[in-house]
């Protein structure tokens, strides 16, 4: 069986197992829509797991192990104005407890995107978040003006957090101008707005707040961080573009975190990501004080992990008596809070 996603972004299949879903025969149950709904400022979801951007890839590849509808959305792989060849090979490695990654944002450009991929994604009966980035503020509103011809889009995700390629994270690490790109994208399209940002920083709190500022929707805390693979005998990085993105359970700790500063410091939704591989992970990101998570590292080994952990939230919120997904976020009381 092929696998569900292009060879450049693929775990070694030696050590990640890949267990393709069976298609269960059953008919489709949707757990009850009013404990999990969710609302992202102008963003409404049905529930809170998603898909992360660059692990899910288009969706079509996911095709067999996943009932799109029933996840809260999915987030392609970044979109740029023009077709990107990526970064040279190797562009992913296996690491302790996580994968480090420099893809490069590949990708066949925003026409493309449009003419191949739109159709498709707008069917999958789940809300659709494009995932835009742009080299300049100008390039990030252009992408916001064209796609808001296509009003079957559910919001923009704009990544001004990709750590591997130049430019990549200009904006998400300056509060001056994530707060420009943000305001500018919102004023330009009628999407809602999610800024996800880089933990490549000192303050994430800091841009966070200038992303709710300037209008965002809410923030998508984290995108991957800046690492290094080393093959010592060949006196080489690992990877062909030198450094890389770490994703995965490595990195749940520090994502957390993010999640919990941003929370208790800045009036915004949150969507969490950073290595989710279970229902306990992400009840400790809603927890926290995300509204929504997205699964991503995960989804290369187990594809349909986001639609398990859909049914595992239902029930896990009924265990605790929430009769909603935001009785429980930003619960997390530290010592001394009280
Ligand atoms: C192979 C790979 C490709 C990725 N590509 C993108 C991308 O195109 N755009 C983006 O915003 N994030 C991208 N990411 C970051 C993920 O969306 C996510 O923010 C990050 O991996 C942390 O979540 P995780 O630990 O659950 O993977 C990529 C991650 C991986 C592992």
């Amino acid at each position: 069986m092929r696998a569900p996603f292009d060879t450049d972004t693929r775990p070694r299949k030696d050590s990640l197992r890949l267990t393709p879903r069976k298609v269960p025969q059953q008919p489709i149950v949707a757990p009850p829509v009013s404990r999990l709904a969710v609302q992202l400022g102008r963003l409404k979801l049905a529930n809170p797991v998603l898909v992360a951007s660059g692990t899910f890839g288009y969706a079509r590849e996911m095709q067999a192990f996943v009932r799109f509808e029933r996840l809260g959305g999915v987030i392609p792989k970044t979109v740029t104005p023009l077709p990107r060849k990526g970064n040279p090979p190797p562009r992913t490695v296996e690491t302790s407890a996580g994968l480090l990654n420099s893809i490069g944002l590949d990708n066949d450009g925003l026409e493309a995107f449009i003419e191949k991929h739109l159709g498709y994604l707008s069917g999958l009966g789940t809300a659709l978040i494009v995932n835009i980035a742009g080299r300049t503020i100008d390039e990030f509103r252009e992408m916001a003006v064209r796609l808001d011809e296509f009003p079957q889009i559910a919001a923009l995700e704009l990544n001004i957090s990709c750590p591997n390629v130049s430019c990549g994270v200009d904006f998400g690490i300056d509060p001056r101008l994530t707060a420009e790109v943000v305001s500018k994208v919102r004023s330009a399209c009628r999407f809602p707005v999610l800024a996800k940002l880089t933990p490549n920083v000192t303050s994430i709190a800091e841009i966070a707040r200038a992303a709710a500022d300037a209008g965002a929707d809410a923030v998508t805390l984290i995108n991957t961080f800046q690492g290094l693979a080393v093959d010592w005998r060949r006196r080489r990085p690992v990877l062909g573009a030198g450094f890389g993105g770490l994703s995965g359970p490595a990195i749940k700790p520090l994502a957390l975190r993010a999640v919990c500063q941003v929370a208790r410091s800045v009036n915004v939704p949150i969507v969490g990501v950073g290595g989710i591989a279970s229902i306990d992970d992400v009840m400790q990101f809603l927890v926290a004080g995300a509204s929504a998570v997205q699964i991503g590292t995960a989804n290369f080994y187990n594809p349909s992990l986001a639609e398990r952990l859909v049914d595992e939230l239902d029930a896990a919120l009924a265990g605790e008596g929430c009769a909603s997904v935001s009785e429980i976020v930003g619960t997390l009381q530290f010592p001394g809070d009280e």
